[in-house]
């Protein structure tokens, strides 16, 4: 890659130290251990990373404090939160939205430095965030007042409301620090949980320009924020057995990992987003053109990087040489750059191992018969690997099994779909699955088998969570209970209600509680 010095407006001239975590409301400043954090996009011309900045490397102690600050916070439902109005709550997250949106310019940079995603991606990420918030602002309105209501059933009349479960610990995944774990911290809070946060192993310093407004827009102790390492903190915080929710997007074995070290499992709820590696079928009858461009789109956006990705391409036999020329021209055709560089599709990858393990994988496979197709394919520099389209997959290769999550392009040549449809009823992932091709008489009887071996089927689509109000969710190890901005309302919620038998003492009770507006939870008031 030919180097290119940062414009102005993205360039470090400061690094962030981060010496402060959020705890009780307190930014507490940190005077151990502290971790650099580095970008793989380097700054001179001759490579090497660009040191960014630092944060803290808390300890247990640190951990258990954010968990206890969390705890008394949450004070098993008497809390000041848990037991506010709904109104006041959401005021709350408009005074951190309104925070949030003047950070825009600094999150959206350092986006690009810490994980290396391109202008337009990161800039999106951000506002797409900001538009969750706002999005489930809105939801949480619309439940309130469908439950701003009595029903009466066999003589009892109930106020049936949704409310906070807990604590909350939420990690997040580094493709997305920002946008995917916001989209599990926002609604669990909103719903009147509290929380611990860590973020992720990359995407560490665009937080810190949102610490002010966490620290200020909520009750202390409502969210509290921890820098370290995932084993040191989170494990003893769920040992201690106080974690009601886990809310983890990230990977199988670490939510096992830390639902077995919680004592009490029964007490604990998880919102889980996990590993994929969804398929691309392209059948006889595909629109090639279509299906090129979303198959570009699918395996390659931000690298492979994404859950969602199109990790593997079955390609009917019929039409494999055409599709394969077609798709390997197109891919030996991204221009790979830095984030902030014009037309840039393909950008460096932000762990610096990651291209020593996909060439592994390309070893590997081609070891075992596959081949790469493309010119372009597998070329290694600091920090990059140009993505190979490889061709005889077979199930012998650890590039068939694992989740590459990066730049390389398995296919698959078949000539019976029902070829396809073993492989994935085998597999151990379930989230989505694209398939290309207008037969109706085709694709029905396709259609009604692939929704019981994923939870989304894109047509004649790459596969994508958005938008943030479809269902985003899977099967087997690819995920745990249901995310939306509606759904995320629900599954950090539990319902509780208020029954009392009909008499003319109850009655009237109800209609001073209800008069006086002396309680937060019985309320019949319309949200505007
Ligand atoms: O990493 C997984 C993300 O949820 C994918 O979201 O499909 O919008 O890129 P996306």
């Amino acid at each position: 890659m030919i180097f290119n010095k940062a414009p102005e407006a993205y360039l470090i001239n400061d690094l962030i130290k981060q010496t402060k975590y959020l705890v009780n409301g307190e930014l507490k400043e940190w005077t151990g251990k502290m971790t650099n954090v580095y970008s793989t996009i380097s700054s001179t011309e001759n490579y090497q990373p660009t040191l960014l900045g630092s944060v803290p490397e808390l300890t247990k102690d640190q951990a258990l404090e954010a968990l206890n600050a969390a705890s008394n916070a949450y004070n098993n439902g008497q809390g000041i939160w848990p037991t506010m109005k709904v109104g006041d709550r959401i005021s709350c997250m408009e005074k951190f939205a309104n925070q949030m949106k003047t950070k825009r310019a600094t999150v959206v940079k350092y986006l690009m430095w810490e994980i290396g995603k391109n202008l337009a991606d990161s800039e999106k990420e951000f506002d797409r965030t900001v538009d969750y918030i706002y999005d489930t602002i809105d939801d949480y309105k619309q439940l309130d007042r469908n439950s701003a209501k009595f029903e009466k059933n066999s003589g009892v009349h109930a106020h049936i409301r949704r409310g906070p479960i807990g604590v909350v610990l939420c990690l997040g995944p580094y493709n997305y620090p920002l946008n995917e774990t916001f989209a599990l911290l926002i609604p669990a809070l909103i719903m009147g949980n509290t929380a611990v946060f860590k973020p992720a192993k990359l995407g560490v310093l665009l937080l810190s320009p949102l610490m002010e407004a966490f620290q200020n827009s909520f009750p202390n102790g409502v969210v509290n924020v921890l820098y370290g390492r995932g084993r040191v903190l989170a494990t003893p915080i769920m040992e201690t057995g106080k974690i009601d929710v886990l809310a983890l997007i990230g990977h199988s074995s670490s939510a096992n990992a830390l639902q077995n070290s919680h004592p009490k499992s029964n007490r604990l709820r998880s919102v889980l987003g996990l590993e994929a590696k969804n398929p691309g079928i392209i059948l006889p009858d595909a629109d090639l053109n279509l299906a090129v461009d979303e198959c570009i789109a699918g395996t390659l956006s931000f690298n492979g990087q994404r859950c969602t990705a199109l990790k593997i391409l079955y390609v009917h036999e019929s039409i494999s040489e055409d599709f394969n020329k077609r798709f390997c021209e197109k891919v030996d055709s991204l221009k790979f750059g830095n984030p902030w560089e014009d037309g840039v599709k393909l950008t460096p990858l932000p762990e610096p191992n990651k291209p020593a393990y996909i060439k592994a994988l390309i070893e590997d496979a081609q070891s075992k018969g596959a081949k790469i197709l493309n010119s372009k394919g597998g070329k290694v520099t600091d920090n990059y690997i140009y993505p190979a389209v490889i061709s005889n997959v077979n199930k012998t290769m650890n590039l068939y099994a694992e989740e590459q999550f990066g730049p390389v392009i398995p296919i698959i040549t078949f000539t019976d779909v029902q070829q396809v449809l073993d492989d994935m009823a085998e597999s151990n992932y379930g989230q989505q699955v694209s398939i290309f091709g207008e037969k109706v008489n085709t694709l029905a009887p396709l259609i009604d088998v692939l929704v019981n071996l994923v939870c989304r089927v894109n047509l004649n689509s790459s596969c994508q969570r958005g938008p943030d109000v479809f269902p985003f969710t899977g099967r087997k190890d690819s995920a745990f209970s249901t995310l939306s901005v509606r759904d995320a309302l629900r599954s950090f919620s539990i319902r509780t209600f208020v029954a009392s038998k009909e008499n003319s003492a109850n009655n009237s009770i109800l209609k001073d509680l209800l008069e006086s507006k002396k309680s937060n939870f019985i309320s019949t008031e319309y949200l505007l």
